[in-house]
């Protein structure tokens, strides 16, 4: 596996690679790799000849009050793992090398209707912040695919949303989430979690399970399987951002008419923002 840190030999090593007739799958993360960043590697495999994955913690998506300072950075134990599963190249750019110029002058990219609300809602500028970082590694791996978690399930409608309206040359590959045994969607911010409180997160996977089982038999009332779902988090001590019925695609409420949805689901466990959701299509 070859680590590079510096867009020009990315570049060239990405140009030989098309000079070759190779394909290239491309998987970005912000590091800290747990199973949910494994499976898109070993999806990414299937795809193309070769896989780059890039770990970068991205200062354009987090909030002032984020938890961008203690983003757990486990860069050694990360690049081990990518090298056992035959990743290629692993892109460790710094935050010089990606912002030459800092945030406050940067261009951006924007994309309206699926970036609003839920996370968009809670987190300002979270979802501009995720579309430029991610135009801009485009740029630089040029894949001709890119693999994402439906665990962040906003995000994947994101970028689909960004490929499509900018016309770019990418096919973006939706991965189902992978959880732990009692169903909760892993994530590096389950680090910050005690063992007492995973036993609380699991409720938010069951809560959803719930709700996905009661659309399926045919149940239309979304107020009321939102408003119940949200007590019952609260009364299993976690705090609802939100929790939404929606459009599986569109992310728009859900209608009646509609046969496939999204239950969207951000709740706060202490200061620790958990999210998942899950799909449904009748
Ligand atoms: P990060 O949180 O590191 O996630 C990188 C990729 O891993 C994302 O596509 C995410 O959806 C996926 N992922 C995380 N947990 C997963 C799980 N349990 N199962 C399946 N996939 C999972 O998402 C980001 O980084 C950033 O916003 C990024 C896209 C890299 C832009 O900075």
């Amino acid at each position: 596996m070859q680590s590079i840190t510096e867009i020009k030999s990315l570049r060239s090593q990405i140009k030989a690679w098309r000079q070759q007739g190779h394909s290239i799958a491309f998987v970005p993360t912000m590091g800290n790799l747990h199973q949910g960043h494994f499976s898109l590697v070993e999806k990414a495999k299937t795809l193309a000849d070769k896989v780059v994955v890039s770990i970068f913690v991205n200062p354009m998506q987090f909030g002032k009050n984020e938890d961008l300072d203690s983003y757990p950075r486990t860069l050694v134990q990360d690049k081990q793992g990518l090298a056992e599963l035959g990743t290629d190249i692993v892109f460790t750019p710094s935050v010089e090398t990606i912002y030459p110029n800092g945030l406050a002058t940067q261009s951006f990219v924007d994309v309206p209707g699926v970036s609003e609300g839920y996370c968009g809602g809670a987190r300002e500028g979270h979802f501009r912040g995720v579309a430029t970082v991610v135009t801009k590694l485009f740029n630089l791996v040029q894949p001709d695919f890119a693999c994402f978690g439906e665990k962040d399930y906003q995000q994947l409608q994101v970028i689909k949303t960004m490929v499509h309206d900018l016309s770019m040359p990418i096919e973006i590959i939706g991965v189902p989430t992978q959880r732990e045994v009692t169903g909760l969607a892993m994530s590096s911010r389950n680090g910050y979690l005690s063992e007492q409180e995973k036993d609380v997160a699991k409720v938010l996977y069951k809560v959803l399970s719930q709700t996905a089982t009661a659309l399926k038999s045919g149940e239309r009332q979304f107020d009321s399987l939102e408003s119940e779902a949200k007590s019952e988090l609260a009364q299993a001590g976690l705090k609802p951002d939100y929790f939404s019925i929606a459009h599986r695609d569109t992310l728009k409420p859900a209608q009646q008419s509609d046969e496939a949805f999204v239950v969207l689901a951000a709740a706060f466990l202490g200061s620790v923002r958990l999210i998942d959701n899950i799909q449904v299509v009748n």
